[in-house]
């Protein structure tokens, strides 16, 4: 009777840790939030972050799922005799920046890299792993942006001259130690790997904790850059999972030369691909258009599905692509992108159910326009350059 009570206890101890662990587990649905990066560069400071959070919590953002609010390259000041990283005169309390930031019910990410500078020329980790991780954790940092840049000089291009699969090996190892002592700070914090995508990047980031990896190059904000990074995404789609996603960079709605029909394409897609929604645009002076897509709750959930699986591309005709996206609980989302500005309504494209594997009308909601739509075969479907359809079917037909 003794002997059972203990197995008993046992089994629900190990239970109960189980069920702890995964509830400590991050990324479990791609992170959402701001970076401030694409916007302000350098000009980030601890008044921009604080706007920052302040305006995520009174504009919506927060309700509608962005939680991190990360602080990007040039926060870093210069390190003591003892190897401490100090901020610079920007940031001149980041434990009370981040206490702020929690305060509001938000999360606080910061950003560093495996060489001696980051891409901006600041100190970053290298030979400083372990002590910078444990800070970042004393600090309370959620989230950790980790930036390849100098150390393919100062460690990749001098160990390892000419030798390209060597180097490859460095820059794996500098991850996995990155990530070690993230782990070992016991504090839980996201893993972002910034390398654009070299070595197949997806391959190997789950395996040494990364939650999520840049895919690509940098993003910039304009249609060409969105849509090479988009077509770049093509066949990545298995890699993508709870904890772990491929990232196609930060979110550029808002911001430079995207005009409206560009910014709903972008943040559509990011949401068929399970990309990470980190919106990178001055919240306090956003205009209520981009507002309004960057808090459209449909679009965020397809992000967001529980099952976690990325969109693929099943067929293009010209310059429209048609994506698929399988949700939970059986329902699918649909995109049909116009990438192209030639087609008229005397040539509308007509749509193949067939191809998308679906037979019969299909009933669904364009998540823009918020009314129910019945897809069918062949259907005529007029769609604006740049401009894109988005369907959720909960029930299709097969
Ligand atoms: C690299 C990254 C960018 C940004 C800058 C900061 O270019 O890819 O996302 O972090 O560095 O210097």
């Amino acid at each position: 009777m003794r002997k059972t009570l203990v197995a008993l206890l046992a089994v629900v101890a190990v239970f109960s840790f189980a069920a702890l662990t995964r509830a400590q587990e991050v990324a479990q649905t791609p992170p959402m939030g701001w970076n401030s990066w694409n916007y302000f560069a350098s000009k980030v400071d601890d008044k921009g972050v604080r706007a920052a959070a302040d305006e995520i919590v009174a504009n919506g953002m927060k309700d509608a799922g962005y939680i991190y609010v990360n602080i990007d390259d040039t926060w870093e000041g210069k390190r003591d005799e003892n190897g401490v990283l100090h901020t610079n005169e920007k940031f001149p309390d980041m434990k009370a920046l981040a206490d702020y930031v929690h305060s509001k019910g938000l999360k606080l990410g910061i950003y560093s890299g495996p060489g001696d500078k980051t891409c901006a020329g600041y100190p970053a980790s290298l030979g400083h792993e372990e002590q910078d991780a444990k800070m970042y954790a004393e600090w309370g940092i959620d989230y950790l942006k980790y930036d390849l840049c100098s150390f393919r000089q100062d460690v990749m291009a001098k160990q390892a001259p000419e030798d390209k699969a060597a180097q490859m090996k460095l820059m794996i190892a500098a991850y996995e130690k990155m990530g070690k002592a993230l782990k070992g700070t016991g504090r839980p914090i996201v893993y972002s790997l910034c390398q654009y995508g070299w070595d197949a990047v997806w391959e190997w980031a789950p395996g040494l904790g990364g939650n999520l990896w840049r895919t690509t190059g940098d993003i910039q904000a304009n249609w060409n850059s969105v849509y090479a990074i988009l077509s770049q995404q093509e066949g990545l789609e298995s890699y993508a999972g709870p904890g772990h996603w491929n990232d196609p960079d930060m979110l550029e709605v808002g911001n430079g030369r995207l005009n409206i029909r560009e910014n709903r394409s972008h943040f559509s897609m990011w949401a068929m691909l399970a990309a990470p929604l980190l919106a990178g645009n001055d919240l306090p002076n956003m205009k209520p258009e981009v507002k309004e897509i960057l808090t459209n709750k449909d679009v965020i959930a397809i992000d967001q599905d529980k099952l976690g699986k990325q969109a693929h591309r099943v067929y293009s005709e010209g310059e429209v692509d048609v994506w698929e996206r399988d949700l939970a609980g059986g329902a699918k989302a649909i995109a049909v992108l116009n990438a192209g500005s030639d087609r008229y309504s005397t040539h509308p494209f007509h749509l193949s159910l067939a191809k998308l594997g679906l037979h019969g009308p299909q009933k669904g909601r364009d998540l823009w326009s918020g009314k129910d739509v019945t897809l069918s075969e062949n259907m005529p479907i007029e769609i604006a350059s740049h401009d894109i359809l988005l369907v959720r079917i909960d029930a299709p037909r097969f």
